[in-house]
């Protein structure tokens, strides 16, 4: 190589070297946050040092500096290969903020079991930026879809695993993971994150758990009636919106998970009370003692008496013992005891004005607006659409997590048990792994159980 040609070489590489520094430099998505050492003491007494990276900006285009940035935790030791759980805590469609982890819930129990933890902010029904609303859906969902793009674009250059992001939420929270799970990279939200300046990268992730997800909006007041009508004072008033259910449930064409057999309005409550008895099952076989006023029968189920036991064998016993069957419920008196615990929402449960989804689904003056029912805007019909998991779940054009915990409390009246079942059954119908469950005597919450939970981790990475 001639002098000038080597001249010429080392000036381009400077130059393209000085122009990709000055580009990273600039890059407001670019990952160079400043970590701070905390400590977090546990339950258990043991106390968890991690890295705290506090008030990053996901967007380039902020709309609202209190709630579009995300918290970053990295415990002591953790790779690049390490899982990251990302917990909203959206709840009632508003806004949340970035928080610290929590030494009670999931977040800090996932930081002391070595995994990274993203807690992003995102804004909601009550997001107003000088004067106008900025947050009705599905802007909360395309927040949080665009922290999901921001670990993916800074993968190389954060600790943890951006193909490894199981998100959690709770209630509305655990509607946004959902939809984390069952919309990712669908051209639906892409015009959205494109205007918003979210980075260029997929917004997939790996597993999804979700707590009590109060979503579904759209055929939410049908699913509740139709579970509730006899334990309202008028179930006549309430029947023709229970009907609609029936046709609902008929052209959701999902089969069963076991038999393959196709659910319909004719053995689709079977099937909830199947989920029912399972769950009880399951609370008899830890040792838990139903009262009979619940409902349920139990079949003894006596272990083999040695033939030779003097005087024969004796078959009395009286409360279900951890061998006993659940063999069926009665579900009007089960429905009573959910309803003693917590009374019934007013009806229409969902689309009445009041309610935090009449609230999201409204405009940016703040005026609350129905989303269900014939008049509809189109761009309204659109937004509804986009917030509802059921729409995507079999859409090949949305990728969706593989790995999902859904839970919603045997006694949780905040939406109806369909709507959880059918969302666990339509991913189970399209051969994603669920594991679901409604358990025993919870009410609306979320992030209990965490050895449950953590063991359901372990298993799917
Ligand atoms: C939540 C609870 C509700 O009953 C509801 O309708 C919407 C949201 C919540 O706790 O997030």
């Amino acid at each position: 190589m001639n002098i000038e040609l080597m001249k010429s070489y080392f000036m381009t590489l400077l130059l393209t070297t000085t122009l990709s520094c000055a580009t990273a430099k600039n890059d407001p998505l670019r990952f160079q946050a400043q970590g701070e050492s905390k400590e977090l003491a546990m339950p258990d007494g043991q106390t968890v040092k991690y890295t705290a990276y506090t008030g990053i900006r996901y967007v380039k285009n902020v709309e609202d500096t209190t709630y579009q940035t995300l918290n970053f935790f990295v415990p002591e030791g953790a790779t690049q290969q390490a899982p990251i759980l990302l917990r909203t805590y959206v709840g009632g469609y508003m806004a949340a903020k970035a928080k610290m982890p929590t030494a009670t819930d999931a977040t800090g129990r996932a930081l002391q079991e070595g995994m990274c933890v993203c807690i992003p902010g995102s804004r909601g029904n009550n997001s107003v930026q000088g004067g106008r609303y900025t947050g009705k859906a599905p802007q909360g969902l395309l927040d949080l879809k665009a922290a999901v793009r921001y670990l993916r674009y800074n993968d190389k250059r954060m600790a943890g695993s951006a193909e490894r992001i199981i998100t959690d939420g709770t209630s509305a929270g655990g509607a946004m993971s959902a939809l984390l799970g069952s919309t990712a990279n669908h051209p639906d939200y892409e015009s959205y994150l494109s205007r918003m300046g979210a980075a260029k990268a997929r917004d997939n992730v790996y597993a999804s758990v979700c707590y009590c997800p109060i979503t579904d909006l759209d055929h939410a007041d049908m699913a509740y009636e139709w579970l509730y009508m006899h334990q309202r004072e008028d179930a006549e008033a309430v029947r023709p919106m229970a009907r609609q259910f029936d046709q609902y449930i008929n052209s959701l064409h999902l089969r069963h998970p076991k038999t393959g057999e196709q659910l319909t309005s004719e053995n689709y409550l079977e099937y909830v009370k199947s989920w029912l008895m399972a769950s009880a099952q399951r609370f008899v076989a830890e040792g838990g003692e139903i009262d009979d006023s619940l409902g349920f029968e139990f079949v003894m189920f006596f272990p083999p008496t040695p033939a030779a036991r003097p005087g024969g064998p004796r078959y009395i016993r009286a409360k279900p013992q951890k061998t006993d069957i659940v063999a069926d419920v009665d579900m009007e008196r089960y429905l009573d005891y959910v309803v003693s615990r917590q009374p019934l929402k007013v009806t229409p449960a969902f689309d009445n004005l009041s309610s935090p989804e009449c609230g999201v689904f409204g405009d940016a003056e703040g005026n609350p607006a129905h989303f269900t029912g014939s008049g509809l805007s189109a761009e309204l019909q659109k937004r509804v659409r986009m917030m509802n998991p059921m729409n995507y779940i079999a859409d090949p054009k949305a990728q969706k997590a593989q790995y999902w915990y859904i839970r919603h409390g045997a006694i949780d009246r905040d939406i109806s048990f369909p709507i959880p079942v059918n969302l666990a059954t339509k991913l189970m119908n399209e051969g994603r792994q669920v594991d679901f469950a409604l358990p025993w005597n919870r009410a609306h919450r979320g992030d209990y159980n965490l050895d449950d939970l953590f063991r359901w981790i372990h298993s799917i990475l």
